[in-house]
């Protein structure tokens, strides 16, 4: 053995049932009378008790408003919203605290950067590259803005596996390229993306890239100084916090230049009726009152996925995967969407010819959650020729008995229909 690979032993396996103690809902929600069977974490990831505790701490002990009073609770909640933000910058290893913007989702995160950077700097005939497995969210705002300043949208195509192909990428890129917005994981595939080497390329061109964090951060570390992006994004809600806030990282040096996406309270530093001056970053960006409460427990949300740790998190989200695909596999008429090399766990199938709405409504009957539809990503639909799939998508807390019962209840509907 040796001396790295004993200075670094494989993490402890997860013990999945003292977390799920942590977990009320997956506890005390039965579904027809079963138990709760929770796979629909790519949609919103259920709270444990310590960050519900620290809402009801914040709520009972703590609330005031933020940076406009002199009086304890203004200065509590200050304090409590500030050590938040200083938390989420460790949280993805940025350089500065004023690099981290609280939003109200990622959604909001995009079109911020849409607005602050696209509008102020692009203009007709520039080129904005995306891929054709973005989520609406890294679609929409994009093309807003080029129907604003005549620019134009260029998409990378994917493989049948569901992977960027990645020379088709490289060539998007000429002089007119101004700016990259992917996703680091596809909602309604689960690929992982080879973001180091498209933000590389994008760099080699001289363009600005965004990074869709929506679906990695609650499955892998991110260190977004060594990945070199210049906007990370991610949403609380989906890392076991509360939903209404978003985070987005910027570099500062962007940061400073963009414009404000939203005017009002707070994101000034002076207002006449002849000129108003703007606070400086990250201020500048969160006008009014932002979400405090949900900041703060975000960032309890942190604290609880980093006592569990990412790396052990992954290790058992790739052995849920890796029986959920072979399970699912072994049923006839099975189709999984989405075999790229590098997956989270995240699984689309299709039973057969039967509707995947069909599908979830007959896994409800036993207890199972799992998304249906087109998953806010109806071009992936359109490359696989298919309305919508059915989407398992998995935390640390789910189990491998639980994907049995997911494989038991999918080939209860084959046998229905078939
Ligand atoms: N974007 C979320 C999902 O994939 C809602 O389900």
């Amino acid at each position: 053995m040796s001396a790295v690979a004993r200075q670094t032993p494989a993490p402890a396996a997860l013990d999945v049932e003292r977390i799920r103690a942590d977990f009320p809902i997956l506890s005390e929600v039965r579904v027809h009378g079963k138990p709760l069977v929770y796979l629909d974490n790519g949609a919103s990831a259920q709270m444990p008790r310590q960050v519900i505790e620290r809402l009801v701490r914040y709520q009972t002990r703590e609330h005031a408003n933020i940076h406009r009073g002199v009086h304890y609770l203004s200065a509590l909640a200050t304090d409590a919203y500030e050590a938040a933000r200083a938390t989420v910058r460790r949280f993805l290893h940025a350089r500065e605290d004023r690099e981290i913007v609280f939003t109200s989702n990622v959604t909001d995160a995009i079109n911020l950067v849409a607005h602050g950077y696209g509008r102020a700097f692009l203009g007709e005939g520039d080129e904005i590259v995306i891929t054709h497995m973005e989520h609406h969210a890294n679609i929409v705002p994009w093309q807003m803005l080029c129907e604003e300043k005549g620019a134009k949208l260029r998409v990378a195509p994917i493989d049948d596996a569901g992977e960027v192909v990645m020379e088709e990428y490289g060539r998007l890129f000429n002089p007119r390229t101004k700016f990259v917005s992917v996703t680091h994981v596809s909602n309604a595939l689960g690929t992982i993306n080879p973001v180091r080497e498209m933000i590389a390329i994008a760099h080699r061109h001289g363009v600005p890239i965004m990074i869709d964090g929506a679906q990695a951060v609650q499955h892998m570390p991110i260190d977004v100084q060594s990945l070199d992006c210049d906007f990370y994004a991610f949403t609380g809600h989906k890392l076991f916090g509360p939903t209404g806030v978003g985070v987005l990282y910027g570099k500062a040096a962007l940061l400073e230049k963009m414009r404000p996406f939203r005017g009002g309270g707070d994101m000034i530093l002076s207002v006449a009726f002849e000129k108003t001056t703007y606070n400086t970053i990250p201020f500048k960006f969160e006008a009014g009152t932002p979400p405090i409460a949900q900041a703060i427990a975000l960032a309890s949300a942190i604290d609880y996925v980093q006592q569990v740790g990412l790396e052990r998190i992954a290790a058992h989200e790739r052995e849920l995967l890796r029986h959920a695909t072979e399970s699912l596999r072994a049923i006839d008429g099975v189709r999984i969407i989405g075999t790229a090399r590098e997956k989270a766990a995240v699984l689309s199938f299709y039973v057969g010819d039967v509707h995947p709405h069909d599908v979830g409504t007959l896994l409800n009957d036993d207890g199972i959650a799992v998304r249906t539809g087109h998953h806010c990503a109806q071009p992936v639909m359109q490359r696989y020729g298919i309305p919508a799939t059915a989407r398992a998508s998995f935390a640390f807390y789910n189990t491998l008995d639980e994907v049995d019962k997911l494989a038991a209840s999918v080939r209860r509907v084959q046998k229905l229909f078939g």
